[in-house]
């Protein structure tokens, strides 16, 4: 790595009225997390000091959306162009004097390796501006790189262009490195004399050229990194270029996915080997998933944690929850916010469970609503148990110790404890605390009436 010191600033300021949206362009997601979010991380990753984002367009949202960043936001208030939205972040780069990055907020593909690249060659050149190109099939819409020889001479927007330069296959990625102090003074002397009546970041070539610095060019040899994202077909286009990436990846480290292209994985998911997902599964967020696990169709699994050998089965969904070692989930069981499951457990169809803190062992197999509840080891709660945990107004807590077998059907109404060991028969509603080695009933006596159905019946066909 080069020992130069380096500012990154990050262009996201721009409206993209190509992609007819309220949101702005940089907030629209690729792999579940805004494309802006892609370049603002290589920034941390290569130690950009300071890291600036030029926002203007919807600054406010992606102003939020970066919250978490250690970023420096400016406000570029009329988008004036490239070449204006760069000078806007001289103030926060005053008295640098290192390597300046430029990085675009449309740009979500760019890998750490070719900022790297372009960094080694800017410096061992010993440029004052080194711009990453790309040989394209279809330059259509870019700006072209304009040579003479080797020599770069300047850069022609498509809307500037003759129709020779317009032949250009080398584009401009938009992405450079600079050498700061320098490219202030000469971003001073750009006019918007041109067919969009912009400053062009892209004058500042000609510049360098003409006060006699040292310009570069690196071709870059993966094109596809540097597609800039301008509608929405580029949007999809980006997200199966970035799923394709994450699932490779994880292919390579050991882990199944039966069909790649219909598993959605965010960038910062993590996966042990051996384990198998089945297509139409969404894994996102901070999610992490231990080995030999097996994940089935049309699972949703948002920042949680499974442990080794979970089967998550088909439609089931999961939020903020924790699920230990060797347990058993759905079909279509929801796991909400704040579920602990200690491991060996079974979660069957249609439960859910949320702020649960359930021991080992313990199951709930079919049709039940365990919320703000902490189970012990190996309790059984049978079909259609239900925790009435909301009087509507407050929470409350049911606690049910270790080893109870509830019954079929039975609502507890919280606050409510059940002690140890102890049995509620089918169909109760326990609204006390049980002590523990009990048997709790609620039912209504049952009341048999001989012979009312025939009579009934007769009575009915007169
Ligand atoms: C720009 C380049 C072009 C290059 C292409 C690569 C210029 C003049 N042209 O064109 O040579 O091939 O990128 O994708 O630089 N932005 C602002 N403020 C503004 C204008 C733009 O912040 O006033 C931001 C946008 O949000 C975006 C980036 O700068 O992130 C690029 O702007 P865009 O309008 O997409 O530039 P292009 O016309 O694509
Ligand atoms: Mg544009």
């Amino acid at each position: 790595m080069n020992q130069q010191k380096l500012a990154a600033v990050i262009l996201a300021a721009g409206q993209g009225t190509r992609m007819k949206s309220q949101k702005p362009k940089v907030l629209h997601p690729v792999a579940g997390q805004p494309m802006v979010a892609y370049p603002v991380g290589l920034s941390r990753i290569l130690g950009c000091s300071p890291a600036v984002a030029v926002v203007g367009h919807g600054a406010e949202q992606v102003q939020q959306a970066l919250s978490n960043e250690s970023l420096q936001f400016v406000l570029q208030q009329e988008q004036l162009g490239t070449g204006h939205a760069l000078l806007c972040a001289e103030e926060s780069l005053k008295g640098f004097n290192g390597t300046l990055l430029l990085l675009c907020g449309d740009v979500p593909l760019l890998k750490q390796q070719t900022l790297e690249r372009l960094l080694a060659c800017h410096a061992a050149q010993q440029a004052t501006v080194t711009v990453l190109t790309a040989e394209m099939e279809n330059p259509f819409g870019y700006g072209r790189i304009v040579r003479q020889g080797e020599e770069v001479l300047r850069i022609v927007e498509e809307k500037d262009a003759s129709a020779k330069e317009k032949t250009i296959r080398e584009i401009n990625t938009g992405i450079y490195a600079f050498e700061a102090p320098f490219v202030f003074e000469a971003l001073r002397g750009v006019g918007r004399d041109n067919a969009q009546g912009e400053y062009y970041l892209t004058d500042v070539i000609a510049a360098a050229r003409a006060a006699g610095r040292k310009v570069c060019a690196l071709v870059t040899d993966e094109p596809a990194e540097t597609m800039g994202v301008n509608d929405r077909l580029q949007l999809a286009e980006a997200g199966a270029v970035m799923r394709h990436r994450i699932n490779s990846e994880l292919m390579h480290s050991g882990v199944t996915l039966v069909d790649p292209q219909t598993t959605y994985i965010e960038p910062q998911v993590e996966i042990a080997s051996d384990t198998l997902i089945h297509p139409g599964v969404h894994l996102r967020g901070a999610t992490c998933i231990g080995h030999n696990c097996e994940i089935e169709p049309g699972a949703v699994i948002t920042d949680s944690i499974l442990g080794e050998s979970v089967h998550v089965k088909a439609g089931s969904v999961l939020s903020e929850a924790r699920v230990g070692d060797s347990s058993a989930i759905g079909p279509m069981a929801h796991l909400r916010p704040g579920t602990v499951l200690a491991g060996k457990n079974k979660l069957g169809n249609f439960v859910e469970t949320k702020k649960a803190l359930i021991g080992e062992g313990s199951q709930a197999s079919h049709l039940t609503y365990i919320g703000d509840a902490e189970l012990g080891t190996g309790v059984n709660i049978g079909c259609g148990t239900i925790t009435c945990n909301y009087d509507g107004v407050s929470k409350h807590r049911t606690v049910i110790e270790d080893d109870v077998f509830v019954g079929s059907d039975t609502q507890f109404v919280a606050p409510v404890r059940v002690g140890r060991n102890s049995l509620i028969g089918a169909g109760s509603t326990i609204t006390k605390d049980v002590p523990p080695d009990s048997l709790a009933l609620s039912r209504v006596e049952q009341r048999v009436i001989e012979g009312w159905s025939l009579k009934h019946r007769r009575a009915k066909k007169k």
